[in-house]
């Protein structure tokens, strides 16, 4: 069985300037797919051939709107896959966490999924969805307190669910990946060094996750070695969900 040319070859991926997002686009650019690549803040020294960059706020209904309805002229036909990495990670204790900043998770995690979801349905013919939840859709962690973060990441593996099930018979496969402790700019907003190490001490992998770990994930759910899998949460994270 030949995995590389069942990668998907026409991509958008948002959250791509950065992280994980950025690592899924490098991916699918280096097996000679075609990649636009949509991020609040493009890097503007990034270029390969193949990528196309568009600045958006996955949050931002006309916006999104407007970008997704380009991309199959952008692309050279329809995507087979949309990989949405975009997000935003705050913690802050319940009682300290304002209206506005539940706010700002929900609609940048959860709302933007949605309209990501929903714009990409439009334009997939058949393919792959993949959206990007967190293990703290499955476990509760006292030390890093995130409510919002938390609850918008749950809302994201319901949505897979569905949109299994709505899409499904339109050839369209939906699935979340669920990272860990992965060593992104992001994860360096909550952790000192020291609790880094203290986290990954007892975790089965002993280490932190790389961007590249997730991005195999994503692609291969993206792509159609993936064909009998929709409607899951993939867990890319070193074993901290079983332990
Ligand atoms: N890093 C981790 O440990 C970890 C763990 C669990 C889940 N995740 C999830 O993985 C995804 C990617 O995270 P990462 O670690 O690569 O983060 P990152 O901060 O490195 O990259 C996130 C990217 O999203 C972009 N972005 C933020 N808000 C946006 C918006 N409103 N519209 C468009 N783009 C926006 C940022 O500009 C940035 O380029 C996120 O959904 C995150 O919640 C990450």
């Amino acid at each position: 069985m030949d995995l590389n040319s069942t990668l998907p070859r026409r991509v958008v991926v948002t959250g791509a300037a950065s992280g994980i997002g950025r690592a899924v686009a490098e991916g699918a650019l280096a097996s000679g797919g075609r990649v636009l690549a949509i991020d609040l803040h493009p890097d503007a020294a990034w270029d390969a051939p193949g990528l196309v960059q568009r600045a958006a706020d996955v949050s931002d209904e006309a916006r999104i709107t407007e970008v997704f309805s380009q991309a199959p002229a952008l692309l050279g036909g329809a995507p087979d896959a949309v990989v949405h990495c975009a997000g935003v990670y705050r913690w802050k204790a319940l009682a300290e966490t304002s209206a506005e900043e539940w706010d700002l998770s929900m609609r940048v995690n959860g709302r933007g999924s949605f309209l990501v979801s929903r714009e990409a349905s439009r334009i997939i013919d058949e393919g792959a969805i993949v959206l990007l939840s967190s293990v703290a859709y499955g476990r509760g962690d006292e030390t890093e307190p995130g409510s919002a973060y938390a609850a918008s990441k749950g809302a994201i593996v319901s949505l897979a669910q569905q949109l299994a099930a709505e899409l499904g018979g339109r050839g369209i496969r939906v699935n979340a990946v669920a990272p860990g402790m992965i060593d992104t700019p992001m994860l360096t907003l909550g952790n000192t060094p020291r609790a880094v190490e203290a986290l990954t001490a007892h975790l089965p992998a002993r280490r932190l996750g790389t961007v590249d770990d997730v991005a195999a994930a994503c692609l291969f759910l993206a792509s159609g070695s993936a064909a009998y899998i929709t409607g899951t949460t993939v867990h890319v994270d070193g074993g901290y969900l079983a332990s």
